[in-house]
């Protein structure tokens, strides 16, 4: 369908319902917002980052399909010219996206992804089994004991997540048969949805982590420069681009890249969270949507991340191949340390300092808790490892005061 946007607000406004108002659902609003689309920012929370800068905003609970339901029901009586549904996290209710988009519904990138995608064992059941395509050794266990005889079948170490968790929430590393109690306790407690399935995955000694953004669109499937990552507690604290890999290893990644994306199916982009160890490459996860350590495309592309996925969500061309990098970047987080209202992120004009390539984003959450990410430092250098060190140097001097 063309791309010829009316004014927000208008019958002949192309909309989008963004699900999920974080801080990659605002910087995904903005780029819409520029090609004159309207925007719905949805959370269950009010205030939220990319309510802040959307026409309309709403705050219901994604996960109850019911008011999921209404929303959208309302949503497709409300006249417009084109009407997108763009999920931006996984907790949602998705059977809801299923039938609507059985009724004719366009949901990002298909209903069936974010369905797939919401818990683990979808996403692995497909790419493992359907698809045969390299993993980590896992199992799926419903009770303690089931772990013990997945630790002693898989050999330790062992990681063992919840099926529904993101951000590391309820994951833990087995060391030995020992430590199964605790770290059944704690993906039992941990989980988005409370007890439930769990994956337990062979640890694997990987040389480094990338995610490689696969972008699908109308002229085909494009790549961005492999981004490299480091992980703690669950959650990513800095990311460079490129990351350097062996052709062999490149080749591997997109390959794979390529197969689990046209799985999926739609058009946007999906972070493709990849295990490197020589030229092998194994699978780990994917989001059907922006990804977290993609904020450093806002420092290394004309097109970063999130104007990738509205151009290939609405049909505009992106480009064929490679996405062109302008310059190696990187990204470092800036989290809170403690709980807080109206928080203050005190230090940008420090970090701004540290060098004329460094950027800043603040993501303007209401209130603040341990580890809660709230802004992040961008930075550019002649190579990556140059960039990053400059990108932490420029988050150190980022600090979250209580007002
Ligand atoms: N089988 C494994 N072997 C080694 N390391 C692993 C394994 N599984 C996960 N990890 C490490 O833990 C990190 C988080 O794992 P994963 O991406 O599965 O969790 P997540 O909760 O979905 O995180 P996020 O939502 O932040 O992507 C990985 O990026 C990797 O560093
Ligand atoms: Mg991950």
């Amino acid at each position: 369908m063309s791309f010829a946007p009316g004014p927000p607000l208008t019958s002949s406004a192309v909309r989008l319902v963004l699900l999920g108002s974080g801080e990659l659902g605002r910087e995904v609003a903005i780029e819409a917002l520029r090609l004159g689309c309207e925007v719905l920012a949805v959370d269950r929370y009010a205030d939220a980052s990319a309510m802040q800068v959307a026409q309309r905003h709403a705050v219901i609970d994604m996960t109850d399909p019911a008011a999921l339901r209404a929303l959208l029901g309302a949503e497709r009586t409300r006249p417009c010219a084109r009407l997108l549904v763009v999920p931006e996290l996984e907790a949602i209710a998705t059977p809801v996206l299923l039938e609507l988009e059985e009724e004719g519904l366009h949901v990002v990138p298909t209903a069936r992804a974010a369905r797939l995608t919401m818990d683990r064992e979808g996403i692995r059941r497909l790419v493992a089994e359907e698809l045969g395509l390299k993993t980590s050794a896992f199992r799926f266990c419903d009770s303690e004991q089931e772990v013990r005889d997945a630790v002693a079948a898989l050999g330790a170490p062992c990681v063992i997540k919840p099926v529904m968790s993101s951000s590391g929430k309820g994951q833990s590393v087995l060391r030995s048969a020992d430590d199964v109690a605790d770290a059944w306790t704690y993906a039992q407690e941990s989980g988005r949805v409370g007890a439930g399935r769990v994956i337990v995955e062979a640890f694997v000694d990987f040389d480094y982590e990338i995610t490689l953004l696969t972008i699908r669109h109308v002229g085909g499937t494009s790549f961005c420069a492999p981004i490299g990552h480091v992980q703690e507690d669950g959650d990513y604290r800095e990311s460079w681009q490129p990351h350097a890999m062996s052709a062999a290893a490149l080749h591997a990644a997109r390959e794979l890249a390529q197969q689990v994306t046209d799985a999926l199916g739609g058009t946007g982009i999906f972070g493709v969270e990849l295990f490197v160890r020589g030229d092998e490459v194994l699978f780990s996860e994917v989001s059907p949507r922006p990804h977290d350590t993609g904020m450093t495309t806002m420092a290394t592309q004309a097109l970063n991340e999130f104007a990738l996925h509205v151009r290939a969500i609405l049909g505009l061309p992106v480009p064929a191949g490679e996405v062109p990098l302008l310059s190696p970047g990187a990204s470092a987080v800036c989290l809170a340390a403690a709980q807080g209202d109206a928080p203050v992120i005190a230090g940008v004009a420090e970090a701004m300092a540290v060098d004329p390539s460094v950027d800043v984003r603040v993501f303007a959450k209401p209130d603040a808790r341990p580890n809660r990410r709230m802004a992040v430092a961008l930075a550019r250098g002649e190579d990556a490892s140059t960039a990053r060190a400059i990108a932490r140097a420029a988050a150190s001097c980022l600090r979250v005061d209580s007002a």
